[in-house]
């Protein structure tokens, strides 16, 4: 039989790609910020348990805890983490700014909780504080910060402080402050203690997220080509969009995607070589179309792996421009510009079919 195993991984590729490429559900960016999937700016995109603010005029996302509001300033969605910046401590006190509101109060059925890259720093505490697990001993941390920063020189009269590192089950949902514990707090990811204070990064809170389940639906019209309206077997009453056969679900992605691991051991090459170029030509082919929507021929071989065109014949250079152009067709804008799913089965059909017989002729 004539189908060469390399065409079909690059298939493979190919489909998951242009498939990943269009996604209903995913939010458009709050001014020059992306929200990735699966958090949410309006009810119409992302996934509703993932909510967070996009204050448009400044282009700038807000994380709504139970009380109050904290601005975002960075978002790793490969893992599923946030970070906020933490409320300020007060001018000429030593009190946050969010006493007020008893500090950050993480609403626990939603899927948002601190993580334990967190070091937190408590300051003007009672002596309540003394009997807690946390470190309230005169070397403790905050005190080396508390006599470094200037900015917070005010604690200095306040003799109790402790620190600790987030993680644990009492500080995964909060970090509270209030005037019977401690009246101020700050915060600091993957802090290395051993560095001088002036070498610490800038107060910030790290949040992860639960990976997101299916996204909800009332009727198969909520549900992409892709995927399916059905029950969720936990949860009674939920129906959820259930990625069609031979289709997974990627939480990060937030799309039914194609397993690129091949399922037939004699109908694939998975050699680590062949996994590195796919992954160049996908990753390469993807960034670069994308980027410029570029269609002349020549700049469509320069962002194709350079190790791939190394060695390939001219019949698999033509068949990686054909697969090539019919990506930049999948790229299209607007939907009718695109070739349906069948179109493109079609056409790749096709090119494989020229480049066996071509093979077979050799
Ligand atoms: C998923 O569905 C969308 C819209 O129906 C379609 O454009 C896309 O090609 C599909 N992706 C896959 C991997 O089937
Ligand atoms: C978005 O980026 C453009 C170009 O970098 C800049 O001119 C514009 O002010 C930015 N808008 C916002 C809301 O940050
Ligand atoms: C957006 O940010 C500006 C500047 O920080 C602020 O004044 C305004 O109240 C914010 N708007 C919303 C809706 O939060
Ligand atoms: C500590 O907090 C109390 C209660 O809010 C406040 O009155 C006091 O000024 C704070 N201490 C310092 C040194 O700022
Ligand atoms: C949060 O807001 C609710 C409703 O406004 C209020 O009842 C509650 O006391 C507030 N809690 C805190 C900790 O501020
Ligand atoms: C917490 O989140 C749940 C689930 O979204 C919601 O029903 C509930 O009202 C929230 N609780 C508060 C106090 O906001
Ligand atoms: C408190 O923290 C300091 C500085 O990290 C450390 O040297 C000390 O051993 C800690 N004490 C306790 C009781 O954990
Ligand atoms: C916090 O979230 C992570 C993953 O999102 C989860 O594994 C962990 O169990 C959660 N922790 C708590 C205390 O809920
Ligand atoms: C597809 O990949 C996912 C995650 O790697 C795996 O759980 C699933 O079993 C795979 N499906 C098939 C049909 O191999
Ligand atoms: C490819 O993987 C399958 C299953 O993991 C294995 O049985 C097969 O021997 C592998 N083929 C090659 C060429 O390494």
């Amino acid at each position: 039989m004539g189908f060469n195993p390399t065409l079909l991984v690059f298939t493979a590729i190919l489909m998951t790609w242009a498939g990943g490429a269009h996604s209903a559900t995913h939010c458009p960016p709050c001014g020059n910020t992306t929200v990735p999937y699966p958090l949410s700016t309006s009810t119409t995109c992302g996934d509703q348990s993932y909510k967070i603010i996009c204050n448009a005029s400044t282009g700038t996302l807000v994380f709504p805890t139970l009380n109050n509001t904290y601005p975002i300033t960075s978002i790793t969605p490969s893992i599923q983490r946030l970070t906020i910046k933490p409320s300020t401590i007060l001018p000429n006190t030593c009190v946050t700014a969010d006493l007020s509101t008893q500090g950050i109060l993480l609403n626990q059925s939603l899927p948002f909780n601190v993580t334990s890259s967190n070091t937190i720093l408590y300051l003007n505490c009672t002596e309540n504080l003394l009997s807690s697990p946390l470190n309230c001993t005169s070397t403790s941390l905050c005190h080396t910060y508390v006599n470094n920063t200037p900015s917070v020189s005010e604690c200095e009269s306040a003799p109790i402080c402790c620190s600790f590192r987030a993680g644990g089950s009492s500080t995964s949902y909060q970090i509270r402050v209030r005037d019977s514990g401690c009246r101020a707090y700050t915060s600091f990811v993957n802090l290395d203690p051993n560095l001088p204070v002036s070498k610490w990064p800038s107060p910030s809170l790290e949040i992860q997220w639960v990976s997101p389940a299916e996204p909800v639906c009332g009727s198969q019209s909520d549900c992409d080509g892709n995927s399916t309206c059905g029950p969720d077997p936990s949860t009674v009453g939920v129906n959820r969009c259930f990625c069609d056969e031979g289709l997974w679900w990627d939480p990060i992605d937030g799309t039914c995607v194609y397993n690129v691991t091949c399922q037939d051991p004699n109908g694939c090459d998975n050699s680590t070589d062949h996994t590195a170029l796919i992954a160049g030509l996908s990753s390469g082919l993807g960034v670069g179309l994308l980027a410029s929507r570029m269609v002349e021929e020549e700049k469509l071989m320069d962002v194709v792996d350079p190790m791939l065109k190394e060695g390939a014949t001219t019949l698999e250079l033509d068949t990686i421009k054909a697969l090539g152009f019919l990506a930049v067709g999948c790229l299209e804008e607007r939907r009718q510009n695109r070739p349906s799913m069948k179109e493109v089965a079609e056409e790749i059909e096709y090119i494989i079919a020229i480049a066996s017989a071509k093979v077979a002729q050799t």
